[in-house]
């Protein structure tokens, strides 16, 4: 195996990384109590790159995911994307949630085209934005419906489809299968990957799912137990196909993620 580069050593720009971590910690403080979450994460993802996030239910992973989106500080340590010191949201990041969480007063191409009015984007390319993101999650002849008119996974499409929408650099996604049954999360998993082969997009998926995180992450990550450091950090071998639970590389690195996600803390 090739050395790997210092990379801390080694500015944003020149390693075209989209998201920069550098040891981050988050605390929370309620009703005089503190809450450690997450501590000593340093990261660097690389433009493109897919990072699946796993680990124990409360140990940081959605902090985790809400301080790269903006909606929280971190209390110590700094994030950057684009090279820039995250602050606040912004266009460059889309975020997917568990829950589709869609306008239910608009329409499904209501729903997709809202941030882009918001942006000003004219009717017209507005319009043709909406249809063929719509194409993309497969939600083509459904524009029309209402949120409540779909099933849950339409639903978790239109919110793709709606994160897409403003063409952010970085989707964020915290567990956005979960609520959803067998065959039709396996289903979005294999889309989403789809997606990300087709956009080029750096993305960072929440999980508890070793097979999904083994599936979309072109590298995974998985943190301790409360609070979450990074125990395991693989780059997956995975060729970057789609359908790709058939190659045999899909069950080592599955195993692999496991063992992480059992072994004891060191
Ligand atoms: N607003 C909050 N105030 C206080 N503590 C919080 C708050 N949000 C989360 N926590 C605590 O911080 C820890 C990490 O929470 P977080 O939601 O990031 O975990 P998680 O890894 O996403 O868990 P899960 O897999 O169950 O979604 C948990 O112990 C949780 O109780
Ligand atoms: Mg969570």
């Amino acid at each position: 195996m090739p050395a790997q580069p210092d990379l801390a050593a080694v500015p944003d720009s020149a390693t075209a990384t989209a998201v920069a971590l550098s040891a981050v910690r988050h605390e929370y403080r309620s009703g005089g109590r503190r809450i450690l979450a997450l501590d000593g994460i340093d990261l660097r993802l690389a433009a493109g790159e897919s990072l699946a996030v796993v680990g124990p239910s409360g140990c940081g992973k959605s902090t985790l995911l809400r301080m790269i989106a903006g909606f929280l500080r971190p209390s110590r340590g700094e994030i950057r994307v684009g090279g820039a010191t995250v602050t606040r949201p912004g266009p460059d990041r889309g975020v997917v949630f568990q829950q589709p969480r869609l306008f239910p007063w608009l329409s499904v191409h209501g729903n997709v085209a809202y941030g882009l009015r918001e942006a000003g984007v004219p009717r017209r390319a507005r319009r043709e934005r909406v249809e063929e993101l719509l194409g993309l999650v497969g939600l083509g002849d459904v524009g029309a419906l209402r949120p409540y008119e779909l099933s849950g996974g339409m639903q978790q499409r239109a919110a793709i489809a709606r994160a897409l929408a403003p063409d952010p650099a970085i989707l964020l996604l915290d567990e956005p299968f979960a609520a959803l049954d067998a065959l039709t999360r396996e289903r979005l998993q294999e889309e989403l990957r789809a997606i990300w082969l087709r956009t080029g997009k750096t993305l960072v998926l929440v999980t508890h799912s070793v097979d999904e995180a083994a599936l979309l992450g072109s590298r995974i990550i998985v943190l301790s137990p409360r609070p979450g450091t990074v125990v395991l950090d693989e780059q997956s071998a995975l060729p970057r196909v789609e359908h790709a639970r058939d190659v045999p590389e899909f069950a080592a690195l599955r195993s692999r993620i496991l063992q992480a996600v059992g072994a004891p803390r060191s």
